[in-house]
Parts: structure tokens; C-alpha cells; sequence
């Protein structure tokens, strides 16, 4: 299997769906954080996976970042609720072997606040997009999105929360088909 290494910025339930569906394609080696107290990161620990965090500002954070997943051996680094840019010196070490998942059909709403954006924009469908990591936020090749409809009286959260479920069922399935090409 492929070594991966997630980072996440909180509950990590993204991070959660990659690691129950690890098995001969992947198995995830290190979940990192830069926040210390992800809720992600103490549900890491109880599985007894390898966790790593760090507040610092962003060039050492990202330097320590670095030096643990190399020393883990990282193939690919995944994406997961992680909520801070990447400098583009970070995003060239991994270039094409670093994904994202982003809650919406991209390249429709890149950054934040995406439903709330869709729901704005009368959108019909909002959904979710895995994409290979550049330095341009939310801008590399889309590797596989999935789709719900927008429903009369939806606000932002209830739309999230119908988009996370399929975010579930995506991320893992492309992470796996990344790994193998
Ligand atoms: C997910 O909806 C993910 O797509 C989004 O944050 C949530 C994290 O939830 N990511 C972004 O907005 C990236 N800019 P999780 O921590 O439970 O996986």
C-alpha cells in the first residue's frame, strides 16, 4: 500500500472516512493538525495512528510538517477540513502527490463559504470536488466530484451536512484510484 499522510484543521470526519477505508491500495501513517486541539486528532490517537501538531506560524509549521511526513515515509498527503494556504514552496515539494477535498462543484466557489454561496446563487446542485493540489487555491485538475440537489428551505448547514455525507464516499474512492495510476 501507498503511505498517506492527512492533515486537518478539525473534526476531521473527512480524515475518519479515509482511514476506515484504508486497506491494500493506501494505509494512512500520520494524521497532522494545525490546530492542537482538532477534535480529529484525539480520534487519530484512539486508533492508534501517528499524530503530529503544530500552532506555530505558517514557515514552520510547514518545515515541521514536512520533516514528518518524509520521515514517515509519505507518498501522498491528503487534504481534510485542512483551513490554511500552503505556500507555494510547500505545494512545489509535493507537487502531484498532495490532494484536496473542497465542498463545492468546482470551479464554482473556491475558498469559503461555499453553500451559503450556492444557496445564494440559486443554485440546483451543489456538491463536492477532490483536486490535485497547485499553489492557485482550489485551481488544480479535478479528479472526481459528487452531487446533491439544493432543496427548498436549505441554509448553509443543512446543505453541508447533505454534501458531507457524499464527501465521504468520494474522497476515499479517488484517494485509492490516485494511488494506483
Ligand atoms: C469539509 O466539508 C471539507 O470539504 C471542507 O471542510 C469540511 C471539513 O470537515 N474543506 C474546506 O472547506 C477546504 N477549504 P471535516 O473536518 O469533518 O472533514
Amino acid at each position: 500500500p501507498k503511505r498517506v499522510g492527512i492533515l486537518i484543521s478539525g473534526r476531521g470526519s473527512n480524515m475518519q472516512s479515509l482511514v476506515r477505508a484504508a486497506g491494500d491500495a493506501y494505509q494512512v501513517v500520520l494524521v497532522a493538525s494545525d490546530k492542537a486541539d482538532a477534535a480529529g486528532l484525539a480520534w487519530a490517537v484512539e486508533q492508534g495512528i501517528a499524530t503530529f501538531s503544530h500552532p506555530g506560524p505558517r514557515a514552520q509549521r510547514e518545515a515541521a510538517f514536512d520533516a514528518a511526513m518524509r520521515d514517515k515515509g509519505v507518498d501522498v498527503i491528503a487534504l481534510a477540513g485542512h483551513m490554511q494556504i500552503l505556500s507555494g514552496d510547500f505545494v512545489s515539494r509535493w507537487a502531484g502527490r498532495m490532494l484536496n477535498i473542497h465542498p463545492s462543484l468546482l470551479p464554482l466557489y473556491k475558498g469559503l463559504d461555499t453553500h451559503a454561496r450556492a444557496i445564494e446563487a440559486g443554485d440546483a446542485e451543489a456538491g463536492c470536488s477532490v483536486h490535485v493540489v497547485t499553489e492557485e487555491l482550489d485551481a488544480g485538475e479535478v479528479l472526481g466530484q459528487a452531487r446533491v440537489p439544493i432543496l427548498p428551505g436549505d441554509t448553509a448547514d443543512s446543505l453541508a451536512e447533505r454534501v458531507l455525507a457524499v464527501e465521504h464516499s468520494l474522497y476515499p474512492r479517488i484517494l485509492a484510484e490516485f494511488v494506483k495510476r
